[in-house]
Order: structure tokens, then C-alpha cells, then sequence
């Protein structure tokens, strides 16, 4: 009995471990419930986005222009895992009631599950997808918007709700200041070892 529950303290570690050492970012939206974990390829310029939300109905992740106040505007990508059914569909808000589907679907889902009450939802999207119904990721901050539900069975309003800023790229400004402290620490360092070896 302690062996199995060790093994299950040690898998769940593994899995939450898992997340941040595959993605180069985490917040928590809530400061509770609903974490998010990223990782930008500026390469690609792909957004990798896993959503970890003590929930176990549709979760959803939005960028919006603004806070508004009225539910408009929030490109969404919103998913749900129920039974072997694995959902994630890309969304344009237009007011206090369900969202109808974008014409293209530009949230795509690599993998997703539930587990004790939680459910995690991997996916990526373009930075820029190039549809007029989704925002740009742009550099700097920028409002996310986050809600879920503890049920499926139809999208219904949410139980939880909110808004928050956040950076997931940076700006050109922090990266240049990045690089010029770390071409700073590899210069002090050449010069302490010149001055060792002197
Ligand atoms: C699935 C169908 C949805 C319905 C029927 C719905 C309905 C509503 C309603 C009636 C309100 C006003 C009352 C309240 O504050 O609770 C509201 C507010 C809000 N909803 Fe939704 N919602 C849905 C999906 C979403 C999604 C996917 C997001 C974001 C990812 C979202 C984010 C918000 C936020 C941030 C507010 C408060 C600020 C505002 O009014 O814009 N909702 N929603």
C-alpha cells in the first residue's frame, strides 16, 4: 500500500514536473486553479501553450485586445476532455452568450487529459495565424482571458472568469537588454581569468 501510493505521489510529481521542464514558461492565471505554461519558437514563430486547470469541464484561453467588460472580441482557443472525447476548437467572442466557431481552426491540439480533477490541455497556434477572426500574440504584455467549467454537456457560461497581463514574448527592448548583461558577465568573466593567469 505505501509502495503504491509513493508510486502515485511520484507519478504526479513526474507529470507536473514534466510540464515545466517542457515548456521555457509558467503563470498562474488565478493564483489557484488555472496555470499556463509556454514556450515561444521564434523560429517558427509558434506558440506552444499547455492550460493546467483544476477543472473538469471546458477550459478556455483567450487574447483580447482589451479588458472589456462585455465578452467581446476574445479570440479563443476553449477544449474539454470527456471520456475518450478530445476537444479543442478555436473561438471569436461577440458578447455574453456561447461563441460561434472561427471559419478556420487555428488552435491545434497535441494532447489532452484529465487526471484527479484536473484537466491539461497541450496545443500551439501561430503567433500571427493570419485569420481576421484571431488576435496577434504581439511582443511585450498583452490581456489573456481565462475561464472555465466544471460541465460539458453543452457550452454553457462559466463558473470561473478573468483577465489577466501577461508577457509571452519579449520585447525586442528586454532581449537586447538580455544580451548586452550577458555579453557584460562573459567580459568581467574574461577578465578575471586574464588577470589570473597574468
Ligand atoms: C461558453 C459560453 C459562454 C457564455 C454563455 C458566457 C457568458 C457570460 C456572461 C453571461 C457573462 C456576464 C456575467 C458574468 O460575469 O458571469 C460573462 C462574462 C465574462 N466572460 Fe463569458 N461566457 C462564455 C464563454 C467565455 C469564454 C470562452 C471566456 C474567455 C476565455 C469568457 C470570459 C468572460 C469574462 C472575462 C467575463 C467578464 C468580463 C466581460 O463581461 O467581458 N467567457 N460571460
Amino acid at each position: 500500500m505505501k509502495l503504491q501510493v509513493f508510486s502515485l505521489l511520484l507519478l504526479c510529481a513526474g507529470s507536473l514536473a514534466d510540464l515545466s521542464a517542457e515548456y521555457k514558461n509558467t503563470a498562474s492565471l488565478d493564483g489557484n486553479n488555472f496555470k499556463i505554461y509556454w514556450t515561444h519558437n521564434a523560429t517558427s514563430n509558434m506558440m506552444y501553450i499547455a492550460l493546467e486547470v483544476k477543472a473538469t469541464g471546458w477550459v478556455a484561453l483567450a487574447f483580447a485586445k482589451e479588458e472589456s467588460r462585455n465578452m467581446e472580441d476574445y479570440d479563443t482557443c476553449l477544449g474539454y476532455v470527456s471520456g475518450e472525447t478530445k476537444i479543442l476548437n478555436d473561438y471569436l467572442t461577440n458578447g455574453h452568450s456561447t461563441p460561434p466557431k472561427d471559419n478556420q481552426n487555428d488552435c491545434m491540439l497535441d494532447e489532452a487529459m484529465q487526471s484527479g480533477g484536473t484537466t491539461t490541455i497541450k496545443y500551439h497556434r501561430k503567433v500571427d495565424t493570419g485569420d481576421s477572426q484571431d488576435i496577434v500574440i504581439e511582443k511585450g504584455e498583452i490581456v489573456v482571458v481565462w475561464a472555465y467549467k466544471n460541465s460539458v454537456t453543452s457550452l454553457l457560461r462559466h463558473d470561473e472568469k478573468g483577465f489577466k497581463t501577461l508577457t509571452m514574448i519579449n520585447s525586442g527592448e528586454s532581449a537586447k537588454l538580455k544580451s548586452f548583461y550577458w555579453k557584460m558577465t562573459v567580459a568581467s568573466l574574461s577578465v578575471v581569468v586574464a588577470l589570473f593567469f597574468k
